[in-house]
């Protein structure tokens, strides 16, 4: 039997400490004229010009061609010290697929000799901005980290939260820490040059938030699917922003933002996406995967008696009309898929919590399911793909 030990031979260690990061909206953050970065960067504390590591998404870089002298002309226009030219990893899952990025940005970091109130400015999509996050929690515990995330995915979900982290063992960021930024600057800018692909599987995380948190949002993106499919600016920055900030509301107001619990409310469709990643050699995107998980979850809270099928309409229509998957031929391999469930329980922790639709704007949490009603999902999805 466990026996606490008397109180007399124990001294319970506490404290707390609070994180405050700003996520800043802007437009042209390299722009000399704009101070957003500067400011960002002029919190050193340590009384001297502020010093700093640049590391770009070499997919953005190849869309950027003056990236590296836009980010020098900042610097010198700005007093900021950077002790290297621009440096580049590689953009999408490579970056994270091993360790070799994270290696490479902590031997930059040695050799710019960065102590922990220099910063490590990162910009590119989301799979670069986990890997280069992880190396900068780890180089000497912790050096800043400023954020510039360059792809819809990256601006409203992964670049604004607290969690950095690289693949490894055949599991998604099975390396990898919580740890607030110092700074995100989301500039809409940079979204000209995505490619329609990865654009649209960005508002895949906005549906997804909308589904569980919001239904007004939920509606607003359904009245604006076409202007999201095309990429029409206003819209997509509309969309960016709200889904951000749920995202922000969620870190902060959910009393858990370290995820110690076994629930992860926003992680909804994603035990299945994560698995489809993995299961396509990663030629599906993050964000496609999700469309593609978050409609399976739709379908089987259907058969639960859960969700209306007219509401599952809604959630397909929505995803097919900005763009996104809603299949692939993984799902062929439904027992591959379901080993998902454990992975995702497991990398968790505790007991299987996964979010499911109770209506549109409204998530509920189960803690098992139903592996025969799983298959059938799959294979009403297969039914549906079919069809149309
Ligand atoms: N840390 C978190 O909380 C969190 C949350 C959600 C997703 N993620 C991770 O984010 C990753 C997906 O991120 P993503 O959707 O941003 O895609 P991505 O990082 O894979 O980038 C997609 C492609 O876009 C290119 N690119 C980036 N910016 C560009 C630009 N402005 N112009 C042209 N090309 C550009 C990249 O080089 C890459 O080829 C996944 O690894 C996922 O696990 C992390
Ligand atoms: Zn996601």
């Amino acid at each position: 039997m466990a026996t606490a030990p008397d109180p007399s031979a124990m001294h319970v260690q506490r404290f707390s400490v609070p994180f405050e990061y700003p996520v800043v909206f802007t437009d042209g953050v390299l722009d000399p004229s704009n101070g957003t970065l500067a400011w960002a960067l002029d919190q050193s504390g340590a009384g001297r010009a502020p010093r700093a590591l640049f590391v770009a998404d070499d997919g953005l870089a190849a869309c950027w061609p003056t990236l590296a002298d836009d980010v020098a002309a900042y610097a010198a226009a700005h007093d900021i010290e950077v002790d290297a030219p621009l440096r580049l990893v590689p953009g999408g899952e490579a970056a994270k697929r091993d360790t070799s990025t994270v290696d490479a940005v902590l031997e930059w970091i040695a050799q710019a000799r960065l102590d922990r109130h220099a910063y490590v400015v990162a910009l590119g999509g989301g799979a670069m901005l986990d890997a280069v996050g992880y190396a900068a929690a780890l180089a000497h515990r912790g050096v800043r980290l400023i954020r510039i995330p360059t792809t819809v995915l990256a601006q409203n979900d992964a670049g604004v939260g607290v969690k950095n982290g690289i693949n490894a063992f055949g599991s998604k960021n099975f390396l990898g820490t919580f740890v607030p930024p110092h700074a995100v600057l989301n500039d809409i800018r940079w979204i000209g040059t995505l490619p329609d692909r990865d654009r649209v599987a960005g508002v895949a995380e906005a549906i997804k938030v909308g589904l569980i948190r919001d239904r007004s949002f939920f509606e607003w993106l359904e009245s604006s699917a076409s202007a999201l499919g095309s990429g029409e600016p206003g819209a997509t920055a509309t969309m960016i922003r709200r889904c951000a900030e749920l995202h922000l509301q969620h870190i902060a107001s959910s009393g858990d933002p370290f995820e110690r619990g076994s629930a992860r409310p926003l992680d909804y469709g994603h035990w299945s996406a994560h698995k489809l990643e993995l299961l396509s050699g990663h030629t599906l995107r993050h964000g496609e995967a999700v469309s593609i998980g978050m409609l399976l979850d739709a379908q089987y809270a259907v058969l639960e008696g859960f969700l209306s099928s007219a509401a599952f309409d809604r959630v397909r229509s929505l995803l097919v009309g900005v763009g996104l998957p809603i299949w692939h031929d993984a799902l062929d391999r439904p027992e591959q898929v379901l080993c998902g469930l454990e992975e995702f329980r497991e990398h968790l922790g505790g007991e299987l919590t996964i979010t499911l639709l109770r209506d549109l704007g409204r998530g509920v949490e189960v803690h098992a399911i139903d592996t025969d009603r799983m298959r059938e999902s799959i294979g009403r999805l297969r039914a549906l793909r079919i069809a149309s």
